[in-house]
């Protein structure tokens, strides 16, 4: 029967399982799950021809968010100097329906300059926050009118676009969530449920961030970083949970008959999540905001830095449970959920085994050879080891040649992960298609705005050039983006605002 979902057999799941538990030892599996061969029988993924944005819908929204610089207390946790938006650490939810025009006022009440980033939405360039790409930044005791069409839709979220790796851990981050306008295609996945944000983050436990020299040299400041340090152990991470810490969160509760739907946001700087629930199992319908060709039944979510997840949780029987990390050092990090009772529909069906989490399970497997693409531009990503610089193709940002492509083009990019270290790849302005893993075309290409590559790994993504302007590529574990993993995609013709050091390109 074909009910959108899709499994597979018990057999080849109970044989990946042992092989995760082995990997599992290591960290996240590396070995891959195809539910079949190669197909050269079917027609190659075309891609949808998307509109840039969709129509405005003659509603607007207005927020306005008041940035101040202060002491943070977390309740259990650490403080330090940090970021109140609105008086809230982290920012609040903002919320659209796709089509509206947001308008949201950002005003600097702090001594530094800021820019706010709409993380997997199309705006224009100019409404993008990329400093000088975009936008001179917001001056202290400046305003700045961020507008643009909310699309589209999913699970979206907004950060800070300058010195990334302070100002976001310090509180310049929160959920943005755009709503399905009602004819939308993907508003019958959500139909008739609530939803809960959760925004996962990670801070230093301890030494308060001091500015100036002692933040330049500490070992969390720019020497550390060079050095290749910072993160894990040295720092300390505590981990939030919409900005608590964890052991003081309240159960979420999914009362009887209710369809509860997760959106899980990794808002952290630097830090995978790797989650899983002890008699329950995911039922993930969306990632990074965008559906899925059929909802997944999984055990295990990994999430990288900046993607995003809408799942429901499946539980064999009401009670309580704990979402918890299996990554090792994120013992803290547990979320009390408490299943009141099992709603009809939400129970496990019974052709459907859960899988093991990667980008080819939620794909479908194996899917006939790529199509041809107008343009294919190799991204070589490298650095670690004994280089302070984490480069694409070779390139240190800002001193990088652009990328330039041409409207209407379907672009392919050909990532491969030179390194021993994981890239969550962020585009900006752009949804893509991953629509190969490993050499192995997808059947059913995932829709992203950021892809996690893991060490030595191959992959193709894939869009159509429909958003004209200067395009921030870059990965989102920002230590390596302060690090120089960014780069440009230009659109040819437009002229290039002087942020891009040429010298690069000889
Ligand atoms: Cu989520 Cu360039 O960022
Ligand atoms: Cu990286």
């Amino acid at each position: 029967m074909n009910n959108g979902e899709e499994g597979i057999t018990r057999r080849s799941f109970l044989k990946a399982a042992g092989a995760v538990v082995l990997a599992g030892a290591v960290g996240y599996p590396l070995m891959r799950l195809w539910t079949g061969a190669v197909r050269t029988d079917e027609a190659p993924f075309a891609l949808p021809s998307q509109a840039p944005w969709i129509p405005w819908n003659g509603r607007e929204r207005a927020y306005r968010l008041v940035v101040t610089r202060e002491r943070v207390a977390i309740d259990g946790g650490p403080e330090f100097e940090g970021y109140l938006i609105n008086g809230a650490f982290p920012g609040p939810e903002l919320r659209a329906v796709e089509g509206d025009r947001l308008r949201v006022s950002v005003v600097n009440r702090t001594e530094g300059p800021l820019t706010i980033h709409w993380h997997g939405v199309h705006t224009p360039t100019s409404m993008d926050g990329v400093p000088i790409l975009s936008q001179e930044p917001i001056a202290p005791g400046e305003t700045f009118d961020y507008t643009f069409i909310a699309s589209p839709s999913g699970t979206r979220w907004y950060h800070a676009h300058i010195d990334e790796l302070e100002q976001i851990p310090s509180g310049l981050f929160g959920p943005l969530i755009i709503e399905p306008a009602e004819q939308s295609l993907s508003s019958a996945s959500t139909k008739g449920a609530r939803d809960v944000v959760l925004m996962l983050s990670t801070r230093a436990s301890s030494r308060p961030r001091t500015g100036g020299m002692g933040g330049m040299m500490g070992t969390e400041g720019m020497m550390g970083r060079m050095m290749g340090r910072g993160g894990r152990a040295e720092a300390g991470l505590v981990y939030l949970v919409n900005g608590r810490m964890p052991g003081t969160l309240s159960p979420i509760r999914q009362r009887g008959g209710e369809r509860l739907v997760l959106r899980l946001i990794n808002a952290s700087a630097t830090e995978p999540f790797w989650l899983e629930a002890e008699g329950a199992v995911f039922r993930v319908t969306h990632v990074d905001g965008n559906p899925l060709s059929a909802a997944r039944f999984v055990r295990d979510v990994y999430i990288a830095p900046a993607e995003r997840l809408d799942a429901e949780l499946i539980a064999d029987r009401p009670g309580a449970l704990e979402i918890r990390s299996r990554l090792q050092g994120q013992e803290t990090l547990r979320i009390p959920f408490v299943v009141e009772a099992t709603a009809e529909e939400s129970r496990l069906p019974d052709e459907a085994s859960p899988i093991p989490w990667s980008y080819a399970a939620l794909g479908g497997g194996a899917g006939p050879s790529l199509a041809p693409a107008d343009v294919t531009l190799p991204m070589v990503l490298s650095g670690g080891m004994m280089s302070p610089d984490w480069t694409i193709n070779g390139e240190v940002y800002p001193r990088i040649s652009p990328a330039a492509i041409e409207e209407g083009q379907h672009v392919r990019l050909e990532l491969f992960n030179h390194s021993m270290a994981e890239h969550p790849m962020h585009l900006h302005g752009h949804s893509f298609w991953v629509t190969s893993v490993g050499g192995v075309p997808l059947r059913a290409p995932l829709l992203k705005d950021t892809v996690n590559v893991r060490p030595m790994e191959r992959m193709t993504i894939d869009f159509v050039a429909n958003n004209p302007g200067h395009w921030l590529f870059h990965c989102h574990q920002l230590e390596h983006m302060a690090a120089g993993m960014a780069t440009v995609v230009t659109y040819r013709g437009l002229p290039l605002p002087n942020i891009v050091d040429h010298t690069a390109s000889g």
